[in-house]
């Protein structure tokens, strides 16, 4: 049983990574912390909270984070996700508890609690981990990997080259990258492919169970987002990639790379450079993903969707 925090910006895909990873017997969820990205950090935290309120699990902590990256302005994503981060259907009201303190401490505290090492998983912005790893970097200590959707080697969805979660908060991701823990960097290069097709969501949307009447009017909204912005055919769930790595790293194949982030470039802002030709001669900081077995993981998803019908 792996223990993770699921730090993130629901956000459609977002909101698949908590589903899957609440129907896992092979995770326990310490804890989700919600980001300021796709959308504002009260509409993140409030998604977070009726993602919570659907499932229903208001058992797992809650805690609201950053409103805004470390240094630079907040950029959203109302194109992709909507106005209210989570357009496509009606969510139930706000119910679930949440806790009075910053997810960064939050992050901090349970880290320093847990007897067994933790797993981190960024699906948003890397403000909140960032920070975590800044006020208190002892908390390396405890911490087994990071395991990330984020960033991209050879493609892109915010300027060229660059990836939203990175782009969004390039300083904070450096820290993330350079701070010498395991990093797990699933990327656009996969997460690109990782699609419910357009049949998957009129199959999902068949099945009439509470979750599923719900999940895919979700879906089928921001299939047609990407479809419309990057001509993508189907709903590509970035983030519960992430999570499906924690339960079966095989659905990735991964190269150890070094992997640096552009925080300076006027260009190049957000980009993950990674030393794919191994010729800057510095150690690999990261399992950068590459390949993913598009069928298990869908599979998984679709599997953890009737799971939540049940
Ligand atoms: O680039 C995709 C990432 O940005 C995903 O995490 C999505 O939810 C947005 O946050
Ligand atoms: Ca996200």
């Amino acid at each position: 049983m792996t223990k993770i925090i699921l730090d993130c910006d629901p956000g459609h895909d977002d909101m698949m990574a908590i589903m899957l990873a609440s129907v896992s017997k092979d995770i326990e969820i310490l804890g989700i912390t919600t980001v300021a990205g796709n959308q504002t950090g009260d509409k993140t935290f409030e998604n977070a909270r009726r993602i919570l309120t659907l499932i229903g699990r208001e058992d797992i902590p809650l805690a609201r984070g950053a409103d805004k990256p470390l240094v630079r302005e907040l950029m959203i994503a109302p194109q992709i996700h909507g106005k209210s981060g989570l357009d496509g259907a009606e969510l139930p009201e706000p119910l679930s508890p949440y806790l009075d303190c910053h997810a960064v401490d939050f992050i901090i505290d349970t880290v320093k609690a847990s007897k067994e090492k933790i797993t981190l998983v960024p699906t948003g912005p890397l403000t909140n981990i960032g920070l975590a790893l800044i006020k208190a970097p002892e908390i390396k200590a405890n911490i087994k990997e990071i395991v990330l959707m984020g960033g991209a080697v050879y493609d892109s969805n915010m300027i060229p080259g660059s990836e939203f979660n990175i782009f969004v908060d390039p300083e904070a991701a450096r820290e993330v990258f350079l701070c010498g823990l395991p990093v797990t960097m699933i990327g656009l290069d996969v997460t690109n492919k990782s699609l419910i097709t357009f049949e998957q969501i009129e199959e999902m949307c068949s099945w009439g169970g509470r979750i599923s009447s719900i999940v895919g009017p979700l879906m089928k909204f921001f299939a047609q987002a990407n479809l419309n912005m990057f001509g993508i055919k189907g709903a590509p769930i970035h983030d519960a990639l992430a999570v499906a790595a924690v339960i079966n790293p095989d659905v990735v194949e991964c190269e150890h790379l070094f992997v640096d982030v552009e925080t300076k470039g006027e260009l190049t802002r957000g980009q993950t450079v990674a030393d794919v030709y191994k010729v800057t001669g510095k150690a690999p900081n990261c399992r950068v993903a590459l390949k993913v077995d598009v069928d298990v993981f869908i599979g998984m998803m679709m599997e953890s969707i009737r799971k939540l019908d049940e």
